[in-house]
């Protein structure tokens, strides 16, 4: 991994993972390529570590004569790739946008490493990598005592979200058996961190708290996630990179398995000490239960026990020490912040998510 295309770079995860780079390895050369859509922002990439071995190029995965580009012209060795279209609720009203990057932006990237990296230099697993950046979610819902999800277990998605993830995945699989291109991937549970976009469950809670808005649950609030801060989820992404066997997959979850209701609570109770004169204290009372989500999983768990083993990977992070640093992440980048919440594409969309959620209840 020394000259590296970073997908998605502008986003949640991504940006984490340049940062994370730069900073621990003085040899890296990173591209980014980013469409900045509504997810992506320039301002996730400001004040880099040595900026001078980070390129930001804007552009679409779709964009395979690009991408091609990019791979001769910065002779990149590894691909990694976030970029996607990540909210469940978006999928749900719009879907084509899900498919186009998530299934026909997978097949784009793994058709450029065919043509530069298979075709034209004849590299083999010791010369280059695709790693791809898959969920938890494609293995569908887990009842309250299933045993969690192993890399083995079927895939069963249940969101259009989930079902084109499945299906990149799948041409991952397939690209690395048919036209032996390296490849390693990782399944991830839910991260949490600082460059979360708002509209993810966690910063939600936060901003609606510190602004006095409703804390909208949806359902009963019993649904359980597997909370991963994102800087472990880097770690394990590098860690397989860097150690892991081409081929292979690897679930990575924090091991935090709590329902929703416990994790709004939480929050609110870090905000009742984060800001002790607030007069939204106690900030529990501003939670409100509106209509579920359609299709709405019940529960993920990760069994992470193939990475912890094979790599000696382990989620360092507490969720509560890790909660109370992201609180105090978006407090100091309230600039950060406005910015989205004041655009009117965010606004339309909270609209559009949630005007009708607190009647139908
Ligand atoms: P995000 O929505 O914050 O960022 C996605 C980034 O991809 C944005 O910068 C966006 O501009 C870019 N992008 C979207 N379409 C693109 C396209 N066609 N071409 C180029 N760039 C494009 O997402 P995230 O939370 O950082 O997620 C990153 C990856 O991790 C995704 O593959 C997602 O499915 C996966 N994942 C995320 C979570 C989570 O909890 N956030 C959990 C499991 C898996
Ligand atoms: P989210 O952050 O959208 O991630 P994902 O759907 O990928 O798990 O949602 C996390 C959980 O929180 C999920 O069970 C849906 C729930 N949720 C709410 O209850 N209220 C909200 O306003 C949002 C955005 C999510």
């Amino acid at each position: 991994m020394r000259r590296v295309l970073i997908t998605g770079g502008a986003g949640f995860i991504g940006c984490n993972f340049v940062r994370y780079l730069l900073r621990e390895d003085p040899d890296v050369h990173i591209v980014t390529l980013d469409a900045l859509t509504y997810a992506g922002n320039l301002a996730n990439l400001a004040a880099l570590p040595d900026p001078s071995r980070h390129t930001f190029t804007k552009g679409d995965i779709c964009d395979e004569a690009l991408v091609v580009g990019i791979l001769r012209e910065h002779q990149i060795d590894t691909i990694v790739n976030f970029a996607a279209e990540t909210h469940v609720d978006r999928s749900i009203f719009e879907t084509a946008p899900f498919l186009r990057t998530n299934v026909m932006g997978v097949f784009s990237l793994l058709e450029a490493a065919r043509t530069v990296w298979v075709d034209a230099k004849g590299w083999g697993r010791e010369q280059c990598r695709f790693h791809h950046i898959s969920s938890d979610e494609v293995y569908g819902s887990l009842g309250p005592h299933d045993p969690a999800f192993r890399e083995d277990t079927p895939y069963a998605p249940n969101s259009p979200y989930a079902a084109s993830k499945a299906a990149g995945d799948h041409l991952v699989r397939a690209y690395a058996r048919t036209h032996g291109i390296p490849v390693t991937l990782t399944n991830c549970s839910n991260n949490y961190g600082p460059y979360q976009f708002p509209e993810k469950l966690i910063p939600l809670v936060i901003l609606n708290g510190v602004k006095g808005d409703p804390i909208p649950i949806y359902g009963d609030g019993q649904h359980v996630r597997d909370w991963l801060h994102v800087e472990d989820h880097v770690e394990a992404v590098v860690n397989v990179i860097r150690r892991a066997k081409v081929g292979e997959s690897f679930n990575v979850g924090g091991g935090v398995q709590e329902t929703n209701l416990q994790v709004v609570q939480r929050v609110c109770l870090l905000l009742d000490e984060s800001l002790p004169n607030s007069e939204f204290v106690p900030h529990e009372n501003l939670i409100q239960f509106v209509a579920d989500r359609p299709g709405h999983d019940r529960r993920y768990a990760m069994n992470s026990s193939k990475i912890e083993g094979e790599l000696g990977w382990h989620p360092e992070k507490s969720f509560e020490a890790g909660l109370a640093e992201t609180i105090r992440w978006y407090l100091a980048n309230m600039d950060w912040v406005e910015n989205i919440l004041t655009r009117d594409d965010y606004k339309e969309w909270l609209a559009r998510n949630y005007a009708r959620r607190a009647e139908v209840e």
